[in-house]
């Protein structure tokens, strides 16, 4: 199958921070959920793909090509909405489809047009008029409206109301139901997950704690409870996001590592909400 998105042991280093070797793949035709806690690396990573920030080693393959060589190309392909606006804040919505229309090819007038009405968008205000889910309104008619293949949103949906999220969450089902389609969003809403990902990559202090389908997140991970006695140092070390009181200790271990531990603990399949929590309370350090 060909990949939408390919990622191999990328790595970026800032002062206090590093993504480590992030490899991940979305095939074409799927959407994937880019999840971690803030601070975990998803907008770093989307700005290395997007060449807008340089990588210190690995690759980013975007349909296939190199995301630096073949640039111009690739981004003909690509709609990206961002977490914060990127259009001149003096230009009304009808300027900013007028400047933008000359750059991508494949633009529609028409698309813009129909995509603007279904989000309510006023014609006539300018971008620094236009509230906070407004603006990702009009990032979104963008990437919509230049027949993108892929669409690369940074928590598209953080600004939204529940039922302007419903929406865009039937609007993208909609965009991607011809399977020649791809998204990869960040976000932090797993129920966002629940309804439009196939794919799911969690992101945990720049490293990728996962990466697989939506259903086999759940199968590879089990949280163990159980009383405080049976917490020996083996299992301790390997228990991920490990919390503890005086009823006993609950963390989160692969499905792989269960096999061996006493049935006096509970072995329960977690959500995904359960795992992000789980994860954000470590530091993602294992002893070996
Ligand atoms: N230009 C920069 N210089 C130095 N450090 C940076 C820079 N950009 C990001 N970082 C650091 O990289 C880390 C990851 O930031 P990033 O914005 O990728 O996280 P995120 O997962 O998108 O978080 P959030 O959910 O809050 O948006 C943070 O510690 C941040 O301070
Ligand atoms: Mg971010």
């Amino acid at each position: 199958m060909d990949n939408a998105i390919e990622l191999a042991n990328l790595c970026k280093h800032y002062k206090d921070f590093a993504l480590d070797n992030i490899s991940f793949s979305l095939p074409m035709g799927h959407v994937m959920g880019f999840v971690g806690q803030n601070g975990a690396g998803k907008t770093t990573t989307i700005r290395l793909m997007l060449n807008m920030t340089n990588r210190d080693g690995g690759t980013i393959k975007i349909f296939g090509l190199d995301n630096m060589d073949d640039e111009q190309k690739i981004k003909q392909d690509i709609g990206v909405v961002f977490d914060e606006i990127f259009f001149v804040e003096s230009w009304k919505v009808r300027e900013v489809e007028k400047a933008l229309k000359g750059f991508y090819s494949k633009w529609s007038s028409e698309s813009f047009a129909q995509y603007a009405g279904s989000f309510k968008l006023p014609m006539d205000k300018k971008v620094s008029e236009l509230s906070r889910g407004m603006k990702m309104k009009l990032m979104l008619t963008v990437a919509m409206s230049h027949d993108a293949k892929l669409l690369i949103f940074d928590e598209p949906t953080s600004g939204l109301d529940p039922v302007a999220r419903d929406e865009l969450l039937k609007i993208l089902g909609t965009y991607i139901s011809d399977g020649q389609r791809s998204i990869l969003f960040s976000t932090h809403i797993t129920s966002d997950l629940d309804k439009i990902a196939d794919y799911v990559t969690l992101i945990q202090n720049g490293r990728i704690f996962h990466s697989g389908t939506k259903d086999g997140l759940l199968e590879s991970y089990r949280i163990v409870k159980g009383d405080l006695k049976y917490l020996q140092s083996a299992l301790r070390e390997k228990l991920i996001g490990l919390a503890t009181d005086i009823t006993g200790f609950s963390g989160l271990l692969p499905t792989s590592e269960c096999k061996g531990i006493s049935v006096e603990m509970v072995k329960a399949t977690p959500t995904r909400e359960e795992i992000l929590v789980f994860i954000s309370r470590d530091d993602g350090i294992r002893k070996q």
